[in-house]
Parts: structure tokens; C-alpha cells; sequence
């Protein structure tokens, strides 16, 4: 397959593209694409013929900021009246052999639309590429995936599970606890599983730990730290949610965010402030180079325009900042489905 499909909210295709563009040449490859502003997917072409497969197999998806799935595919297919199932199934021969197949849609209204179709053609899709023998168990951690644009058009493609997401649309949907704080709590308990590995979880995101939320009112993040038992310093001049404070887990500290000092040296680090992403990432790379925090987790949020170079910008400073140091790190970041004109980033020192 010669193109990479990328799923992205709406309204971040030029970022999603400069991405991926930019990533593909540091690896090689060379391509291009045209966004389609609020589509919700994004396609970079390039000139091998499986220059999709192999970029993608390339690439590392909490290292993809705006990519909330990547698969590789060829060209749309359009299909005649009636004859979907045949044509994928056509297309389907040049594919490797999967273990499941999805068929999705971009998250828009206007693709939404397009779910009744999609509930008409499973059954017949799915038994067509069972009988075919496309879909085998042994072909572990390979997926196809259809992902319709119109009733008569969709791409064709597959997913390995060295990158990507495991959630429809690329979407993890999470329910809001009814003691939540503020909405924006769905924002870590999402950055939490998506760069907290399950297997890691007990090491790093453990009861007894500290940690200080910077800009924490009404205290959303505080909240998710403390029913895992954490000890936290909430900072912030607003008042937090009484239930919260109730605990005994929060300290609250009503002071500047980019003053503050902590007592302790702590686990956790989080910060959520309305900032310019540039002045978050230099007080991130502070706390992590102090030593004052062995993780840190927050937001650069994104007014501008041109966000891939904001983030960038804000990712090599602080690269910049530990390698200096000769601190050894792991970084990963992702525009989270809970996260809007925001991207989420993840910092742990090894
Ligand atoms: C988006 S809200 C945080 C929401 C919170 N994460 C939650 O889940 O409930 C941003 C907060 O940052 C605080 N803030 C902004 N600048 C700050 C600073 N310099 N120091 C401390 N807090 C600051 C604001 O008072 C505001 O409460």
C-alpha cells in the first residue's frame, strides 16, 4: 500500500499533515497530501508501492501528536450501486491476511451519518471476508479497516499493532464520574491510560505517591490522582471542590504556578495553566531537571495556527533542556480525544 490514512479531529488536518510529512522524511520517505479542512482524516501519498506499510511500520503512535489512528491504504475506492462488498472484497486480495476487520467513518456529523449504512453492510462485509479467508486468527496484531467517506467511497487499508490505537475512530471514550470535579478530569484519566502502560501501572501510578497539580481549580486532574490514593499539592489561587479537600489527600497551596517550589520532592507533576505552551515547557523542563519530579504530564494549549511548530518548538526545548543534563527520558504526546485546542504531553525520567 502506497498511502498512510490518519484519523484527526476536525480542524487539525494541516497539522496532522505537516506531521506526518515531516516525520516520514526523517525516516526517508517522501510524500505528500492535500487536507480537507474539518474532514477529520487526513491521506500523505507517497511514491512506493508500499511506502504506506512501511512508514507506518516505522513509526511509534504515542510519538504522532495529532494521529488518532494510522493505517496504510491504496487508493479510494468507489464503488458501483449495489456493489460494495464485492469491490472491497476485490480489493481486499493485495491486503495482508488480518485478524479482525472495523468499518469506521471520520468523527463528523456529516460522516456520522453514514452509520446506518455501515450497520447494513457489516454482517454481509464480515461473512464475505471469513469465507474469502482474509480473516485468519493466526494473523495476530494485522486489522483491515474500511473507512467509508461516502455511501460510495471509502479507503481500504490495515493496521499493525506496533501502531495504533485499540479504540473505533481512534476514539477511547470514558465515562465522567459523578464526584468529578470538572469535565477536564476525562483529560488525564485519558492521558493516564493512553502513556501509563497497564504493565508499568503499578510502578509508576501507585497510592502513597505525591504529586502537585499546577493550576488545579476546581481540581478535575487533583481528582484523579486522589482515588488512586495519592497524596496532592493542588496550586492554585481558585477554590477547589469541597467533596475534594473532604479527603485529606489535598493540600491546597493558593500560589503562582510558576513560583512555586515543592516541599517534597514528588512522583508526579501536572499542569493544566492556561499558559503560553512555550512558558509551560520551559517550567516542565525546570522540574524535571531540578529533579523535583521523576514524571510530569500536561497540556500545551493551542490558539495559534501553525500548532505541529508550536509543539515541536516546545518538544526540543525540552529535549534540549534534560539531554543537557544528561538525564535519560522517556517522552511521548498525543492530541487526546477529551483534549480541544490542547495537546497532551507525557515526561518520565528512567
Ligand atoms: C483549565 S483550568 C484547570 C482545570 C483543572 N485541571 C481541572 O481539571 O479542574 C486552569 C487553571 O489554571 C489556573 N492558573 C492560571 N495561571 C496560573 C498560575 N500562574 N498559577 C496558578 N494557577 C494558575 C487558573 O486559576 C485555573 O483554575
Amino acid at each position: 500500500m502506497k498511502n498512510v490514512l490518519i484519523y484527526c479531529r476536525a480542524g487539525f488536518e494541516r497539522d496532522a499533515l505537516a506531521e506526518i510529512t515531516d516525520k516520514a522524511a526523517e525516516l526517508g520517505f517522501y510524500g505528500y497530501g492535500k487536507p480537507s479542512d474539518q474532514q477529520g482524516f487526513v491521506v500523505y501519498h507517497t511514491n512506493d508501492e508500499d511506502g504506506g506499510e512501511k512508514l507506518i511500520q516505522s513509526l511509534s503512535f504515542n510519538h504522532l501528536i495529532f494521529a488518532r489512528q494510522i493505517i496504510a491504504v491504496n487508493d479510494v475506492i468507489d464503488f458501483e450501486k449495489g456493489g460494495r462488498v464485492q469491490a472491497l472484497l476485490e480489493a481486499a486480495r493485495s491486503l495482508p491476511l488480518a485478524e479482525d476487520i472495523w468499518l469506521e467513518t471520520a468523527d463528523t456529523n456529516e460522516a456520522k451519518a453514514l452509520a446506518g449504512l455501515i450497520k447494513k453492510i457489516e454482517k454481509p462485509l464480515r461473512e464475505g471476508w471469513k469465507k474469502s479467508g482474509l480473516i485468519r486468527k493466526k494473523a495476530v496484531g494485522v486489522r483491515h479497516h474500511v473507512f467509508f467517506m461516502e455511501g460510495d467511497q471509502a479507503y481500504l487499508g490495515v493496521s499493525y499493532a506496533s501502531c495504533r490505537s485499540e479504540f473505533p475512530l481512534g476514539i477511547r471514550r470514558l465515562r465522567f464520574p459523578a464526584k468529578g470535579p470538572s469535565r477536564s478530569t476525562l483529560k488525564l484519566e485519558e492521558a493516564l491510560l493512553q502513556f501509563v502502560p497497564q504493565k508499568t501501572r503499578e510502578r509508576d501510578l501507585h497510592e502513597g505517591m505525591h504529586a502537585v497539580d499546577l493550576g488545579a481549580a476546581p481540581g478535575g486532574w487533583t481528582y484523579q490522582f486522589v482515588v488512586r490514593g495519592i497524596h496532592t499539592y493542588a496550586v492554585d489561587n481558585g477554590p477547589m471542590q469541597k467533596e475534594l479537600m473532604n479527603t485529606g489527600l489535598v493540600s491546597h497551596m493558593t500560589e503562582d504556578g510558576f513560583k512555586f517550589k515543592p516541599p517534597v520532592k514528588v512522583d508526579w507533576l501536572v499542569c493544566d495553566m492556561v499558559e503560553r505552551p512555550i512558558l509551560v515547557a520551559e517550567l516542565m523542563a525546570k522540574w524535571l531537571s531540578e529533579g523535583w519530579t521523576q514524571r510530569a504530564i500536561f497540556n500545551l494549549k493551542l490558539p495559534m495556527k501553525k500548532r505541529y511548530q508550536e509543539v515541536d518548538q516546545c518538544l526540543q526545548l525540552i529535549a534540549g533542556q534534560l539531554s543537557q543534563k544528561g538525564l535519560r527520558y522517556d517522552m511521548q504526546y498525543k492530541h487526546l480525544y477529551h483534549d480541544r485546542e490542547e495537546v497532551t504531553v507525557c515526561i518520565m525520567i528512567r
